[in-house]
């Protein structure tokens, strides 16, 4: 059964949109992983699954609850932990959870038994009693997720958990929203390190320009992209124009299942290949064609490269180019040909 259903979201801020036409289903009791890149959209759909916002057009059901109706009972069934939080900096961890506590009508008893335990969950003993102000990032983030899961709620949303983490404190959250899911509670994250979708998540959707790309359990998706996948640089390659000329040599070639320009390393092109004896094809055509080959690699599927064919560029480029204001809509359209 879905937990959460989002149905043909639209939100715009002003002029800017930051969601079109997104649909998605999270089932209950999975980890469920929101990856795309900067200005994909994720926060404003976590916000909007949070009641903090309200989409445009669309519908939005937590666990049959209307997300427009019945806020004040889905806040009661989620946790909520923000990308960036002010945290008061006088307070000390503790004094801030059982704040927190208070704002949720905890009995002063359960209360503190709760902070007790989260203590010891997320490694919090020593140094939750230092005031926040003195707090590096992990131990914020920490505290954070701590505050989240104080009413033990069945649905816990956390937006980027980990950016900047050091290891040993992303691997602390790592394994207690593992334990959280274990427990049955759902768990849905937004990221866009690729690593923490592949370590975590049992299914995902990959978020581009405010729509789903793509959904699935990593695994489906990476085999939806069929067999292998080739890098390829050659000497003369050096702008679009020359790009395209060897896509239209290699397109026909047997094996060769899909080719995108990949524009974020200076034109190398990825291709989709079935087969063995693609590679030796590859590079015999290029010969005649008086095209050596500079670099090719071969190598399984990542979800890089699922992100890659479906935009036509990796999730580092897809973030300059949100920086740059291209239009990545446009740019998918070209990624598809
Ligand atoms: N308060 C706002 N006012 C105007 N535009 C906004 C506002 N919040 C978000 N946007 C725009 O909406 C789009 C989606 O933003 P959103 O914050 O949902 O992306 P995101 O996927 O969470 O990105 P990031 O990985 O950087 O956190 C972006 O183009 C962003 O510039
Ligand atoms: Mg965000």
């Amino acid at each position: 059964m879905s937990l959460i259903v989002l149905d043909h979201l639209e939100k715009s801020y002003g002029t800017i949109p930051a969601l079109r036409d997104l649909s998605l289903q999270v089932p209950e009791g999975c980890l469920y992983g929101l990856l795309g890149p900067n200005g994909a959209g994720k926060t404003t759909t976590l916000r909007i699954l949070a009641t903090l916002l309200a989409p445009d057009l669309g519908d939005v059901r937590i666990a049959g609850l209307d997300g427009l109706k019945d806020q004040r009972e889905i806040r009661r069934l989620i946790g909520y932990v923000a990308q960036e939080v002010a945290i008061d900096k006088i307070l000390t961890g503790r004094e801030l959870l059982a704040l927190q506590g208070d704002l949720y009508h905890l009995r002063p008893k359960q209360r503190n038994q709760r902070i007790d335990e989260l203590i010891e969950m997320l490694g919090m003993d020593p140094w939750i009693d230092r005031r926040c102000g003195t707090y590096s990032g992990g131990m914020r983030r920490r505290l954070d997720l701590a505050a989240g899961l104080l009413h033990r709620p069945q649905l816990l949303i956390l937006d980027e958990p980990t950016v900047g983490l050091d290891i040993e404190s992303r691997a602390v959250i790592w394994n207690v929203l593992r334990d959280l899911r274990d427990q049955g509670t759902t768990v849905l994250l937004s990221t866009h390190y690729l690593e923490e979708v592949e370590a975590l998540a049992d299914r995902m959707a990959i978020i581009d320009a405010g729509t789903v790309i793509a959904e699935g359990t990593p695994n489906d998706l990476k085999k939806r992209l069929g067999g292998d996948r080739v890098t390829l640089r050659v000497r003369e390659f050096s702008n679009e124009q020359e790009a395209e000329t060897i896509c239209d040599l290699l397109e026909p070639l047997d094996g060769v299942q899909n080719i995108v320009i990949n524009r974020s390393q200076g034109h190398s092109l990825n291709l989709v290949v079935d087969g063995e004896q693609v590679l030796p094809r590859l590079r015999l055509c290029l010969e005649e064609a008086g095209l050596p080959v500079f670099a090719l690699a071969q190598s399984r599927p990542s979800l890089d490269d699922v992100y890659l064919q479906a935009t036509g560029r990796t999730l580092m480029d897809a973030e300059l180019a949100i920086a740059g204001q291209r239009d990545p809509k446009q740019e998918r359209k070209q990624a598809m040909r």
